[in-house]
């Protein structure tokens, strides 16, 4: 690759190296205001190194033909996209796919994005998404996998996988981009795109472990995010994109910008484009993503000395390696191969593993008098915005799924529910009547379904409806574009017209189960207490009827549990159950003054971290240790015996959390390190046993040294964070 990547660059022009920096965007499915223009021409001159948000083999194909037909020096473009959760065949939003807690369904739904996307000529993904968030303000929560730092990096390591497959030459193998690097997540108050200031120990060991992860996968390139850090923006930011990523963190590939972040330096008040297009390369990100500041200044910053050769020749060699780490020298047209297109794309093979993520992936929130599953038989009255509805079920960042191939909720239930069924509709409500809402949370040329009659008559229908049946299901909550990109909330509740909806079908007595769609970690204290059960299935995909309807009616035992804290109110947040304890901690008992609490609301979450129900009871038994005294390079062997004490078979997530009560710093309660994902006959018991090493009591000190400190150690095992069994050991250098 060096004497390839070498013997090209001697033939390059400064013109024609700049251009390799320089990514456009296809004008389709934009996120920002700012479009490239003269696409066509700047390929032809070498002044462009790659596209994003183009699919599709006649325009690659087109695209492609420019770059290595009509160009000098024939350098193949490279191809990008917002695959976030499957490209035709879509998969749950990411925040849902983390609730399956199994690596193998996360690794498959990348794999088969990249082969379908392959097959249209993408090899470049914009994903995984790794951001940690504590804020379900925040609307990208959606896109990542939660809160907790070790979980993310599993689930990042499983998606570098799925996409890369072992070897990027391969043709159905895409480049993953890890981003927002970094801590987009930590953005004030949940606002899109705001500041984050942070502590270099909380970045450590709270934020940064994702994207590491990726790297160690072998993520061939990195997104710098459209954040500050502790004052500097990420795009610019040579500590992050030099220091740590590529000193520490040893990093071989590009680092492209975000969507204009480049250019957005200039508001975050660093200078004109020049300024920060020259302070961005010395920085070390290597591609410009729309904004051609490099495009438009770098030859300017060299000819004053603002940047130097040296600074754009190795831009431009990391993008030329990327380009050859795919394959693309030998193979420009790798995967645009038609026929591969339609054959590879929403095969009944495809639409399984969709449906059986989307499965694995619905998290039983509350299930009243095991209410649920369903009996196939009596009347049901489906009820709700999302209930006949195909546009709303792919959920946020799909670009090229087709809404009208999904499966909706009341297609699936019908499907399953067999001829003892009646089933009986109304919509009930708008999914909202809030004018501002209605406004920002559809776009990308999407639509509400709205209905034009007056709320109150709606409502009236859907009780009306309602009194004939045995059951109510409800199918509620946001709208695809309710969480996302440029989609924070400051209020998390169901929307208000569908909480009247669901207000008025409580007062008819009859039991209520509420198929919950959402983006985020929603304020759910009155659902809880009102509704008889929750089933949250966030975005769904594809499959989104189908999996909605077998895990109703009970074909498959739901097992999911959330990866982010579910608050009970908007003003707990940020909420996350590794926190720290005060000097003052609340026991959770009595109202004592001077505590750390809120004198209005206590300081649980309605659902805590790791939670989710199953039709069927799990007993844990205490946590048997191997030793309780251990020293050094000893392993420690912590065991549960976990019984399916119900009438039905099921999974669980058993799950390990480690707490170091003693130490240099203060540190969280508690932190997860492991978990085992167990299947369980009714009657059945199994031991479930983790290994614990001093690897899993280390912790980033004052010096930021990732070490482990000796003493008192409390291994905690059980169905979520807040409920386990836990027992104490010492642990000595
Ligand atoms: C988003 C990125 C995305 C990019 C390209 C930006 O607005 O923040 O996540 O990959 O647009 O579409």
């Amino acid at each position: 690759m060096d004497a390839f990547v070498s013997k090209l660059m001697s033939k390059m022009t400064l013109d024609e190296k700049i251009g390799q920096l320089n990514l456009v965007t296809s004008g389709r499915a934009t996120t920002g205001s700012v479009v490239n223009k003269g696409v066509e021409d700047n390929i032809k001159k070498g002044a462009i190194g790659g596209i994003f948000g183009g699919y599709g083999t006649d325009f690659i194909g087109k695209a492609q033909d420019l770059a290595v037909k009509n160009s000098r020096l024939h350098i193949p473009l490279i191809f990008g996209l917002d695959v976030i959760h499957g490209h035709r065949t879509i998969f749950p939003i990411p925040l849902g796919i983390s609730a399956t807690w199994d690596m193998k369904l996360i690794e498959q739904s990348a794999r088969i994005a990249a082969t379908e996307a392959t097959g249209e000529g993408i090899n470049w993904v914009f994903s995984p998404m790794v951001d940690i968030a504590r804020d379900a303000r925040w609307g990208r929560i959606s896109e990542g996998s939660g809160e907790d730092p070790w979980y993310g990096s599993q689930v990042a390591k499983a998606m570098v996988r799925g996409y890369q497959n072992g070897d990027m030459t391969k043709s159905d193998a895409v480049m993953a981009c890890v981003k927002h690097f970094a801590l987009y997540g930590g953005a004030e108050a949940g606002r899109e795109y705001n500041t984050v200031d942070m502590s270099l120990i909380k970045m450590y060991q709270d934020y940064l472990p994702p994207y590491k992860a990726a790297l160690d996968a072998g993520a061939g390139s990195f997104m710098s995010s459209f954040n500050t850090i502790n004052g500097m923006p990420a795009t610019v930011n040579k500590w992050l994109l030099t220091d740590l990523l590529r000193k520490q963190w040893g990093f071989k590939g590009f680092v492209v910008s975000d969507y204009t972040s480049l250019n957005e330096v200039t508001a975050h008040g660093l200078g004109d484009l020049q300024t920060v297009s020259a302070l961005a390369l010395k920085a070390g990100l290597d591609m410009d993503m729309v904004g051609e500041g490099f495009l438009t200044t770098l030859k300017k910053s060299l000819k004053e000395g603002k940047v130097t050769q040296a600074e754009i020749d190795l831009a431009c060699r990391r993008v030329l390696e990327a380009k050859y780490k795919l394959g693309l020298f030998t193979n420009p047209y790798k995967s645009i191969n038609a026929g591969v297109e339609s054959k590879s794309e929403l095969t009944d093979a495809n639409r399984k593993a969709a449906r059986e993520t989307a499965e694995h992936s619905f998290v039983l929130l509350k299930n009243k008098g095991q209410i649920l599953p369903l009996k196939k038989s009596g009347t049901i009255a489906l009820i709700g915005p999302l209930a006949d509805n195909h546009s709303e079920m792919l959920g946020t960042w799909v670009i090229a799924g087709d809404p009208n191939k999904s499966v909706s909720v009341i297609d699936g239930i019908k499907n399953a529910a067999g001829s003892n069924v009646n089933i009986l509709y109304a919509r009930g409500s708008n999914i909202t009547d809030d004018s501002l809402l209605n406004e920002r949370a559809w776009f990308f040329g999407m639509k509400q379904i709205r209905d034009k009659r007056p709320a109150q008559e709606m409502i009236d229908e859907a009780v009306a409806t309602a009194q004939k049946a045995d059951v109510i299901v409800a199918v509620v909550g946001e709208s695809a574009n309710m969480s996302g990109e440029s989609a924070s909330r400051s209020d998390i509740n169901i929307p208000e017209t569908q909480r009247d909806l669901l207000k008025a079908l409580v007062k008819t007595g009859k039991p209520i189960v509420a198929v919950l769609f959402n983006g985020r970690p929603l304020t759910l204290t009155w659902e809880d207490k009102n509704l008889d059960a929750i089933l949250d299935v966030w975005a769904p995909g594809t499959e989104a009827g189908s999996a909605v309807a077998d895990v109703l009616f009970g074909n498959y035992n739901p097992g999911g549990k959330i990866t982010a804290t579910f608050p009970r109110s908007v003003g707990q947040i940020p909420i996350y159950y590794n926190h720290k304890n005060t000097g003052r901690p609340f026991d959770g008992t009595g109202s004592a003054k001077f505590r750390s609490d809120y004198i209005d609301i206590s300081n649980d979450p309605l659902y805590p971290f790791g939670y989710g129900l199953s039709y069927t009871t799990f007993h844990y038994g205490d946590v048997k240790l191997s030793k309780t005294n251990l020293k050094g390079n000893e392993t420690l062997t912590a065991t549960v015996t976990v019984s399916n004490t119900g009438k039905l078979a099921g999974e669980e997530v058993v799950q390990l959390y480690v707490g170091d009560p003693v130490a240099s710093i203060s540190r969280s309660v508690k932190e997860l390190k492991n978990f085992k994902k167990i299947s369980l006959q009714p009657g059945e018991q199994k031991d479930v046993s983790f290994n614990i090493t001093t690897n899993d009591l280390k912790f980033y000190n004052t010096a930021l040294k990732y070490d482990w400190e000796p003493g008192e150690f409390i291994i905690q095992i059980g169905t979520n964070s807040s409920d386990v069994h836990s027992a104490k050991i010492q642990w000595i250098k």
